[in-house]
C-alpha cells in the first residue's frame, strides 16, 4: 500500500513532455496564436485513444459516467438525469482562436464542433411546456454546427523546482445550430404518447435548451477543465513551449 502511494505520488511529480506527436509553438514567436491554433487542433484530433503519459483520456467518444441537470425556469420543469452518456465528435473540433495572455494567466479558445452526437439512458418525470411525462431508457441528442467558446484562469505555482499552470475558474458558453432529440420508452413505450413528446422536444429544440444552458455549460466547462488541468499538471510551463 505504502509502495503504491509513492509510485503514484512519483508519477505525479515527474515532470513529463509533451507526446512527439503534438506540435510546440515558440512562446515568443510572432505567429504565436495562429500556430497553437493548429497545435491544439492537431493534438485534440489525436484522442480518440488515451494518452496516459500526460494523462489524457479519451474524448472521442467522451464518457460521462453520470449527469445531472437541475430543471430550468421555462419550459424545462424536469430534472434531466443521464447515466453511461458517450459524446461522439469532441475530437473533430476547428479551432478558430487560441489566445493564450501570459500576463493575465488566461487562455480564450473557440471552436466549432461540425456534430456533437449525446447517447445516454435517460431519467425523466415533470413537464415540458406544461404536458406532464415521465420515461426512463436510452436516448440521443444531436447538435450541429456547435460553437464552444472556452476562457480558461491559470494559476502558476511551483513543484519539485519546475513552474505548473492549473486552471483555477472557467467559463464556457455553446452556441448549437441546430439540435435534434430522440427519447426511447417514453411513457414505458407508450409509442403515440412517446411520439408526441418526442415531436414537442424537437419542434421546440432551442427553447427547451436555452431553458438548461447554462447548467450543461458547468457541466461541460468542468469535464474539459478538468482533462486540460490532467496535462498541465504533468507538463511543467517551460515544457508546454518551443
Ligand atoms: C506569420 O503570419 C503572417 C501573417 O499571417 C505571415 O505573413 C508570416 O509569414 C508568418 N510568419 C511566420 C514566421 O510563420
Ligand atoms: C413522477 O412524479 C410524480 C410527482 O412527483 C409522481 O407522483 C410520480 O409517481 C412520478 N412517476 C414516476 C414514474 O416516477
Amino acid at each position: 500500500m505504502r509502495l503504491l502511494i509513492w509510485f503514484s505520488f512519483l508519477a505525479i511529480s515527474l515532470s513529463h513532455e509533451l507526446p512527439s506527436t503534438f506540435q510546440k509553438c515558440p512562446r515568443k514567436g510572432p505567429n504565436f496564436s495562429q500556430c497553437s491554433v493548429k497545435a491544439v487542433e492537431n493534438a485534440v484530433r489525436q484522442l480518440t485513444r488515451p494518452i496516459k503519459e500526460v494523462g489524457l483520456p479519451v474524448i472521442d467518444p467522451l464518457e460521462v459516467p453520470s449527469m445531472t441537470i437541475a430543471p430550468g425556469n421555462g419550459p424545462t420543469k424536469f430534472q434531466q438525469n443521464y447515466k453511461n452518456m458517450k459524446v461522439w465528435g469532441y475530437s473533430k473540433g476547428q479551432f478558430s482562436k487560441f489566445d493564450f495572455d501570459f500576463g493575465q494567466k488566461t487562455v480564450t479558445l473557440d471552436v466549432l464542433f461540425p456534430e456533437l452526437v449525446f447517447e445516454f439512458e435517460y431519467d425523466f418525470n415533470g413537464t415540458i411546456l406544461v404536458l406532464p411525462f415521465q420515461g426512463h431508457g436510452p436516448g440521443v441528442a444531436i447538435f450541429e454546427k456547435i460553437k464552444y467558446f472556452f476562457d480558461f484562469w491559470l494559476e502558476e505555482y511551483t513543484r519539485g523546482g519546475r513552474k505548473y499552470y492549473r486552471v483555477v475558474r472557467n467559463r464556457l458558453v455553446m452556441e448549437p445550430e441546430l439540435i435534434k432529440f430522440k427519447f426511447d420508452n417514453l411513457f414505458n413505450g407508450d409509442k403515440e404518447l412517446g411520439d408526441k413528446i418526442n415531436q414537442v422536444f424537437n419542434d421546440n429544440s432551442k427553447e427547451v435548451f436555452g431553458d438548461v444552458k447554462s447548467s450543461y455549460e458547468e457541466a461541460f466547462g468542468q469535464i474539459f477543465t478538468n482533462i486540460f488541468n490532467r496535462l498541465l499538471a504533468r507538463v511543467s510551463i517551460v515544457d508546454l513551449f518551443e
